[in-house]
């Protein structure tokens, strides 16, 4: 039976499977160590007390334990999803029946409720925002500018009936930022080159305790769970093509190839494709790839990086998909022009016809890693939100001194983190011996 679950306060599929997603987190938990350290101290200390966070990530196991920990450090916390497919109603029914957490985010909500729950966060009027892809800040910049064409009509209409004044206030009203991911950074980035960031963000993807192991570790699974669930493909001696050999591409690459796939790796940039070829990849041009390949995978965090003339080259039954952050780096709006389709074969397989040959994209080009599996696992995002939960707190205790640019987390906390996710791993490491400490600072010792 459906419980409904819509409220002012939330919007999610089902309260009834409040109690799986209860379950599903406590085991995500389980993995989670050096956040459930942080939720400790939160719980004595509330660094976040009266604080109000809206946060815009994938509705996720790992993500409910964040929320958590925000909720135990004092935040009043709203939460809405950060893709129309990656979010897990179990775990949002959990959050707000268990946890009273506002959530609104529904897996497969289409275009209109996505931006009807982003402007729920909004409407929290938070002191705080968390974006994975910028989303919020995005919007909320769109407001500062007053640039309210370019708003998503959910947000626009409500904005359009605040007064100035409180248009205003809704954005002086945030203290600071965070931002998740690479694509959202970027943007951010951006918006501080051209001087309109209205207040100061926290990348926490530039935390090496984040990239270095969610991006290529955790995308790297987890894109190759996704792909696996949705087809069932022998990825043993097939031919992987992956798009993009940063964080995300190598990860992804080490996996393919350790599942015994012929991996061909495709770059823009001369130095990551000289690591490639010399990881041992071989490295083309799309163009050659697309001949050859039988899985083609983008994680660029650029645009039309899969084109239709790319297709028309490729293998009938080639399959297609996507762990970028956005829907765009496979073109789907000109596949659609070109093609007869879709079919939807199964879940997350949607056949297209061209020129006589048979083209399978998975899960609408969108993060195939969230839709179609459960993200990354726990053990990498305890890493990834621990820095999320420390930036929150720092945005606390330093939004006077923080000035409106794209920060990172400061290098003792990113080495803290190392240091608790190596103890809780039962790994310990050597320290410097003073003669070590000596040598190291010293540049009168020579041959
Ligand atoms: N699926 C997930 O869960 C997940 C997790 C983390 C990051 N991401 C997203 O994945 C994307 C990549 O992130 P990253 O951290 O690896 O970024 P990155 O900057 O480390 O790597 C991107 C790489 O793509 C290359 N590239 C750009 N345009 C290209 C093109 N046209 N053809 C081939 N290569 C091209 C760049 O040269 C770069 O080496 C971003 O959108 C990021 O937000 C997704």
């Amino acid at each position: 039976m459906t419980t409904t679950a819509r409220s002012a306060s939330s919007d999610v599929k089902d309260l009834s499977l409040a109690a799986e997603g209860r379950r599903r987190t406590e085991w995500a938990e389980r993995s989670m160590p050096v956040l459930r350290l942080l939720r400790e101290r939160f719980t004595r200390e509330r660094p976040l007390a009266g604080r109000r966070l809206s946060a815009c990530l994938h509705v996720t196991t790992e993500t409910a334990n964040l929320a958590v920990t925000l909720q135990a450090g004092g935040a009043d916390v709203a939460l809405c999803g950060s893709n129309p497919l990656s979010t897990q109603d179990d775990v949002a029914a959990h959050l707000v029946k268990d946890h009273g957490i506002k959530v609104f985010a529904i897996k497969g909500e289409d275009h209109t409720t996505y931006y009807e729950h982003i402007r729920a966060a909004l409407a929290h009027r938070p002191d705080i925002t968390m974006d994975d892809g910028a989303d919020l800040v995005g919007a909320l910049h769109m407001i500062a500018l007053n640039r309210l064409d370019d708003l998503a009509p959910p947000v626009r209409q409500w904005v359009e009936t605040l007064s100035g004044a409180d248009r205003k206030a809704l954005v002086a009203g945030v203290a600071g930022s965070t931002e998740e991911t690479t694509t959202g950074v970027i943007r951010l980035k951006a918006m501080a080159r051209d001087g309109v960031l209205q207040f100061p963000v926290i990348a926490v993807n530039d935390s090496d305790t984040k990239h270095l192991f969610d991006n290529r570790y955790g995308t790297g699974q987890s894109t190759l769970d996704g792909i696996l669930r949705a087809t069932n493909l022998l990825v043993a001696g097939s031919t992987v093509v992956v798009a993009g050999y940063g964080w995300c591409g190598r990860g992804f690459a080490l996996r393919a190839r350790g599942a015994g796939a012929n991996v061909i790796v495709t770059e823009i940039d001369p130095l990551k494709a000289l690591e490639a070829q010399m990881d041992g990849y071989r490295v083309m041009p799309m163009a050659e790839a697309a001949r050859v390949g039988d899985v083609f995978v983008t994680l660029t965090g650029n645009t039309h990086v899969l084109r239709v003339e790319h297709m028309r080259l490729m293998k009938d039954g080639a399959v297609l998909a996507n762990s970028g952050h956005f829907n765009v780096e496979i073109d789907l709006d000109s596949l659609k022009q070109a093609a007869q389709g879709p079919t939807r074969v199964r879940e997350f397989v949607e056949e297209w016809r061209l020129g006589g040959k048979r083209i399978f994209v998975l899960a609408d080009g969108r993060l195939i890693n969230l839709a179609a599996a459960e993200g990354h696992p726990a053990s990498v995002m305890d890493m990834s939100f621990a820095n999320q939960a420390l930036a929150a707190e720092h945005v606390v205790q330093h939004a006077r001194e923080l000035t409106k640019d794209v920060h990172r987390i400061p290098r003792e906390l990113d080495a803290e983190i190392a240091r608790l996710k190596l103890a809780a791993m039962g790994v310990t490491i050597d320290t410097l011996t003073p003669e070590q400490q000596k040598y190291l600072a010293s540049w009168e010792m020579g041959t």
